[in-house]
């Protein structure tokens, strides 16, 4: 019976044959371990010389690492093995022989392993990510499909810049000039209005000459945009989604959590509700631990997202920051002038942002005045502003950057690992 790894505890105890990959292998005179692995999942095959064809044994140990073979075996529930199953090997047949993989078990440096991003996908750890990487995406979709949200593709091509202008990438539409989008939530704010409840999930770009752990430069944003939500309606999602694709990945992702060690008592409790801590707490708790040069009006930086975290088992929303440090659409603040209707949701362990949101201006002259004070020309805006002119509605959306989520969520510590050709500065190769 040809089968895939993922499938063999449906055959317990009977014979199948499974097309996959020699990822390792390790043998003695007597018998011979090869860890399978088929693109599902890895299994150990156990190759006995005593009971299986001289060649059989004699192809076993010779064969290499990242060879393709049909490999015939019985299915045993095994429970020393944290997959739960492995299979007793009765023939290797081995269909293209890898010679001299640039990934060997040893250790590799960084570098090399990105130069081998392509081969370096197939690792165990690798595989894991990617795993739960599209989990975080099946239970995004699964949500907000349940909460009634449309999915609607905001273009990638773009005149206009939401999130500011220095960290555009440039093209030529022709002869127009166009930007590879940097959020499609303008987009989507159109989306909103016709379709009620709407969510995007699509690449976006940013040109920035950031090298943390943190930064892509092409990265995947999940934008829901929802009419008449406002400012804490909109914090209720955020921290009802998160939970939901967290408490997913737990549910689904086991294997993939062990495989990659993760301490998942941290992530047991990632349940709404959500603290919330203001800007202006924000610096008071900042300076309270020392961080002396840190004022009012100022950005956070890694170290203060960090430090804010730490205080909580959760993630944390600070909301209400200063409008100087936000895009030209957020909503002030109805008692305050100085601050707006916006929160980044902070993820725990130090992973930082991973969502920013805001209520939306929906006062056209109000955003006429920002558009200007941000220097934003008219004609590319025109449809946006029309957006408040024929029957506008209070209105509230958010960002979350699907790496940094994935990231967090599989702790591991470099955004880099969580997408599968990552572009970073400096990087656009494979
Ligand atoms: O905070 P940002 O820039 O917000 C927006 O783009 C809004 N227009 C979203 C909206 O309201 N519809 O980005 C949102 C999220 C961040 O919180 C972060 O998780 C992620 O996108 N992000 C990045 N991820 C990886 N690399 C980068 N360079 C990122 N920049 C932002
Ligand atoms: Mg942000």
């Amino acid at each position: 019976m040809k089968t895939t790894i993922s499938q063999v505890h449906k055959f317990i105890d009977q014979q199948v044959t499974i097309g996959c990959w020699i990822a390792n292998k390790r043998s003695s005179g007597k018998i011979a371990f090869l860890q399978l692995r088929d693109g599902t999942g890895f299994i150990q095959g156990v190759v006995v010389k005593a009971e299986v064809p001289e060649d059989v044994f004699v192809v076993s140990k010779s064969v290499t690492q990242e060879s393709s073979v049909y490999v015939t075996g019985t299915v045993r529930a095994d429970e020393r093995s944290p997959f739960g199953y492995e299979l007793q090997v009765t023939n290797v047949e081995v269909i293209h022989e890898s010679v001299d993989y640039p990934i060997t078990p040893k250790e590799h440096g960084t570098e090399f392993l990105m130069d081998h991003r392509h081969l370096w996908l197939r690792s165990k750890r690798q595989h894991a990510v990617m795993k739960i990487r599209n989990e975080v995406i099946r239970a995004t979709y699964e949500f907000f499909n349940k909460e009634g949200f449309v999915k609607v593709d905001p273009p990638i091509l773009t005149g206009s810049a939401p999130e500011g202008t220095t960290e555009l990438f440039a093209t030529k539409y022709f002869d127009e000039d166009a930007y590879l989008s940097q959020s499609g939530q303008l987009y989507m704010e159109a989306a909103a209005m016709a379709l009620g409840k709407v969510f995007s999930f699509g690449p976006t770009f940013r040109a920035e000459k950031s090298k943390t752990r943190r930064h892509l430069i092409e990265f995947w944003m999940i934008e829901p945009e929802m009419a008449f939500y406002q400012f804490e309606d909109n914090l209720v999602v955020q921290e009802q989604y998160v939970s939901y694709i967290v408490q997913s990945v737990l549910n689904n992702c086991k294997l993939e959590l062990n495989t990659l060690g993760r301490d998942v008592s941290k992530l047991e409790n990632i349940k709404a509700p959500f603290p919330r801590i203001s800007y202006d707490d924000a610096i008071k708790f900042l300076k309270e631990k020392g961080f002396d040069d840190i004022e009012w009006g100022d950005d956070f930086g890694a170290p203060h997202e960090t430090a804010i975290a730490e205080a909580y088992d959760k993630p944390v929303f600070i909301t209400h920051y200063p409008k100087t440090l936000k895009p030209f659409y957020m909503q002030p603040a109805p008692d305050r002038d100085d601050v707006v209707l916006c929160a980044d949701m902070i993820a725990p362990e130090g992973y930082g942002e991973i969502i920013g949101g805001s209520e939306r201006i929906h006062d056209a002259e109000l955003l006429k005045e920002n558009l200007e004070k941000h220097n934003l020309g008219m004609d590319a805006y025109k449809w946006y502003l029309q957006l408040r002119q024929y029957g506008s509605v209070p209105h509230s959306g958010f960002g979350l950057g699907l790496e940094r989520t994935v990231a967090w969520i599989s702790g591991v510590e470099h955004v880099r690992e969580t997408i599968p050709f990552p572009r970073l500065l400096n990087r656009l190769y494979p």
